[in-house]
């Protein structure tokens, strides 16, 4: 299933902040609609990671991002659309997913809400469910292509299955390069983690199913109550998606790392280091004056450097779970789980 692949390093791309729509032509970018409208697979970045990106409604197209990640199939994509409006068309918000929504978007925030009955987005996109994860990135291609091609975009992380998300070109590249179209290069994503996912669907608590690029307490603060978290019950929804090791460095990492080993690199937070930080074979600090969003911005690259040093092992400083640090620590977790 080899494809031969392109790149291209658009323009500033300028939108209409409501509807999305391009506001002046920019090179290169009638082709990448063509190559989405033809079923083909384009990553696309967005603020928090680069996405696989495929017309939602072509399940054949939608069959590619899979086979592309090799990702199972139960485990369903987040559909990214242009507007409010347009996602309106595929899901049915109720009032507290409209009042997120109204507040959060364009941004890291992904909605999943029961999927319209007449919403044409392939039944793959959703693995099955009723429900149907939707978005607005704060991204203005994803956005803008989106609006052209009139469909929203499938995206899943351009990643192999498993792996640590990219947040720039050369990471997509180094996953998925000679295994998708086209990979257009904006350069890295301000965000760094993922979107964070909310279920939201009436007659069931509001719940977190993934921790991610908006911080709980904003979301807690509109909602007037705190969140429930996934698996925090047996009667709690829970995200297919949510394996326990996942965004996995091919090295061992060890968490909480209160001093350095030998062999081991070390990836630090803050200006305190742990003992033995001199002793560390390569060292990468996420923020050096402690601040969560710069650390969730460098995470997963800091992750992706360490491991292409073939180190024995990544240790990693403990990181405080304020602000984004609760999604920081969830990949870390995942990254540490089950090898
Ligand atoms: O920031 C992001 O969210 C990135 C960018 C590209 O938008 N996308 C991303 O997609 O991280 P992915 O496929 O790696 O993660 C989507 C998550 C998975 O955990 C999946 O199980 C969950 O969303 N999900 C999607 N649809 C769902 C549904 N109907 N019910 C429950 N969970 C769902
Ligand atoms: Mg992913």
């Amino acid at each position: 299933m080899t494809r031969s692949t392109r790149f291209w390093s658009p323009p500033r791309i300028e939108i209409d902040p409501s509807t999305g729509a391009l506001q002046a032509p920019v090179d290169g970018f009638a082709q990448a609609v063509e190559t989405l409208g033809d079923g083909g697979l384009v990553a696309v970045p967005t603020e928090t990671v680069y996405g696989l990106a495929a017309d939602a409604c072509n399940g054949a197209a939608v069959a590619g991002i899979f086979a592309a990640k090799n990702r199972p199939s139960f485990n369903p994509l987040i559909s990214h659309v242009p507007s409010l409006e347009v996602a309106q068309k595929h899901g049915c918000f109720n009032e507290q997913a409209l009042a997120l929504a109204k507040t959060f978007w364009p941004g890291p925030l992904t909605l999943v809400v029961p999927k319209r009955p007449d919403s044409p987005i392939a039944d793959l996109v959703s693995a099955g469910l009723e429900t149907i994860a939707l978005r607005v990135p704060d991204a203005p291609l994803m956005r803008a292509l989106s609006h052209a091609l009139d469909r929203p975009l499938a995206a899943p992380s351009a990643n192999r299955s498993g792996r640590v998300s990219p947040t720039s070109a050369t990471h997509v590249r180094e996953e998925l390069d000679a295994r998708i179209d086209l990979i257009a290069d904006l350069g890295a994503c301000t965000v760094g983690v993922e979107s964070s996912v909310v279920f939201c669907v009436t007659g069931q608590p509001v719940t977190l199913l993934r921790p991610g690029g908006l911080s709980s307490k904003a979301i807690e603060r509109l909602i007037g109550s705190s969140l429930l978290r996934a698996g925090a019950d047996d009667q709690s929804p829970a995200s297919p998606g949510m394996l326990t090791s996942h965004y996995a460095p091919s090295c061992p990492v060890r968490l909480n790392a209160r001093s350095v080993q030998p062999g081991e690199a070390l990836l630090a937070f803050g200006p305190d280091l742990p003992d033995g930080a001199d002793q560390a074979v390569a060292m990468i600090n996420l923020s050096e004056i402690g601040d969560d969003l710069e650390a969730a911005q460098a995470l997963f690259a800091g992750l992706r450097a360490l491991d292409q040093k073939h180190v024995s092992r990544i240790a990693v400083a403990p990181i405080p779970d304020q602000g984004l640090g609760e999604a920081i620590n969830d990949r870390l977790r995942r990254a540490a789980a089950g090898r």
